[in-house]
C-alpha cells in the first residue's frame, strides 16, 4: 500500500536544463504506480496561490529534450513567510494532495523541510540547478547542459582572442560556487582559474599569465566564477591590467545562456532516473530527502545535509588546471 495517493510537482529557485525530464519522469511513473499527479505551476508562488492542474501522461509529451520548465519557476519571498506556508498547505489540503516532489535547490529543500515540520507535508527533492552545488550527488541537473554550453562559447571566444593576441576573462555562473569554472577552465584549456573556494591572489594569477607569454602563448583565458570574493571578472581584469598590460584585454559575462538550452543527454537521463526515484520514495514513506546519484547510483540524502557546506572544491582538478596551463 503507498504512502501517498495524490501527489504534486513542481519545479523551484532557478530554471535548468533537464528539469522538463524530470517532470515527465515524475507524472509517468506515477501513473504507471496509480497515483494521482497535479502539476503545481511557479513553484511555492502557484502552491500559495493554488495554481494547480491534473496531469495525464499525455501532458508531459514532447518535453524530455526542452530546455526550461513547463511547470515555470519562481524565488517565493512569501513561502518564507509562516502565513504564505499556512495558504499553501490549505491548497494542498483541499486539492486532497499528500505529497510533492521539488525540483529545486537547497533553497527550495529549506523550505520543504520547514513546510513539513508545521504541517506535515511530505517532500522529496530532485536536485535541479545548473551550480552543482549540493551535497548528495555527482551532479545536479543542469550543470552538465551549462557548462557544455558553456564551452562551446569558450571556445569561440578562443579563436577570435588567439586571431587578435588577446587575453580574455569569461564569467561563468554558479552563484558562490566554483564547481562551473573549475569545469570549463580544464575543458576550455583556460590560463586560470578563479573562484570563491580559494582565495584569489591577483599577483599569483599575474605570474601565471606572465609565464604563457614567455612560453610565447598567443592568447589568454581566465575563467572567473561569479560569486569570487575579488569581485566580477570587470574587477579582476581591471586589477590585473594595472600590472599587467601584454595584451590587449577584453571581458565576456556569459551570463543567462547557460541557463537554456536543450539538454545534453547525461541530463536527461538523470532528471528521468532521479524523477522515478522521488515518486518511488514518496510511495514508501520517506520525507525531507533529496534523490541524487553517486557512483551512478540513486542515494537518498536529507535535506539537512544537502547543502554546499558540505561540498568541498576537487583539489585535483584545481591542481590539473595550473598544469595544463604550462
Ligand atoms: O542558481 C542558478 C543561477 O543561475 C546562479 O548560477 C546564478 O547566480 C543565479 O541563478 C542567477 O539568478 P537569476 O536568474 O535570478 O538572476
Amino acid at each position: 500500500m503507498a504512502a501517498v495517493k495524490k501527489i504534486g510537482v513542481m519545479t523551484s529557485g532557478g530554471d535548468s536544463p533537464g528539469m522538463n525530464a524530470c517532470i515527465r519522469a515524475v507524472v509517468r511513473s506515477a501513473i504507471y504506480n496509480n497515483l494521482e499527479v497535479y502539476g503545481i505551476n511557479r513553484g511555492y508562488e502557484g502552491m500559495i496561490d493554488g495554481d494547480f492542474f491534473k496531469m495525464q501522461s499525455h501532458a508531459v509529451s514532447n518535453i524530455v529534450q526542452r530546455g526550461g520548465t513547463m511547470l515555470k519557476t519562481a524565488r517565493s519571498k512569501r513561502f518564507m513567510e509562516k502565513e504564505g506556508r499556512q495558504k499553501a498547505f490549505e491548497r494542498l489540503k483541499v486539492a486532497g494532495i499528500d505529497g510533492f516532489v521539488a525540483i529545486g535547490g537547497d533553497g527550495t529543500f529549506r523550505g520543504a523541510t520547514v513546510f513539513e515540520e508545521e504541517f506535515g507535508v511530505t517532500c522529496i527533492g530532485v536536485p535541479g540547478t545548473i551550480d552543482n552545488d549540493l551535497y548528495g550527488t555527482d551532479y545536479t541537473l543542469g550543470f552538465d547542459t551549462a557548462i557544455n554550453t558553456a564551452i562551446e562559447a569558450i571556445d569561440k571566444i578562443r579563436d577570435t582572442a588567439d586571431a587578435h593576441n588577446r587575453l580574455f576573462f569569461v564569467e561563468v555562473m554558479g552563484r558562490d560556487a566554483g564547481f562551473i569554472a573549475l569545469s570549463c577552465a580544464i575543458a576550455g584549456g583556460a590560463e586560470a582559474v578563479i573562484i570563491p573556494e580559494t582565495k584569489t591572489d591577483i599577483d599569483n594569477l599575474i605570474g601565471i599569465l606572465e609565464r604563457g607569454w614567455y612560453h610565447k602563448k598567443s592568447s589568454a583565458i581566465v575563467i572567473v566564477a561569479e560569486g569570487d570574493e575579488a569581485g566580477g571578472a570587470y574587477e579582476i581584469a581591471k586589477k590585473v591590467k594595472e600590472k599587467f598590460n601584454e595584451y590587449d584585454t577584453r571581458v565576456t559575462v556569459l551570463g543567462h545562456i547557460q541557463r537554456g538550452g536543450n539538454p545534453t543527454v547525461r541530463d536527461r537521463i538523470l532528471g528521468s532516473r532521479l524523477g522515478i526515484a522521488a515518486v518511488e520514495a514518496l510511495m514508501e514513506g520517506k520525507k525531507n530527502v533529496m534523490a541524487g546519484l553517486i557512483n551512478d547510483e540513486v542515494v537518498f540524502t536529507p535535506f539537512a545535509n544537502a547543502t554546499k557546506h558540505n561540498l568541498d572544491i576537487n583539489q585535483d582538478m584545481l591542481r590539473l588546471v595550473d598544469i595544463l596551463s604550462m
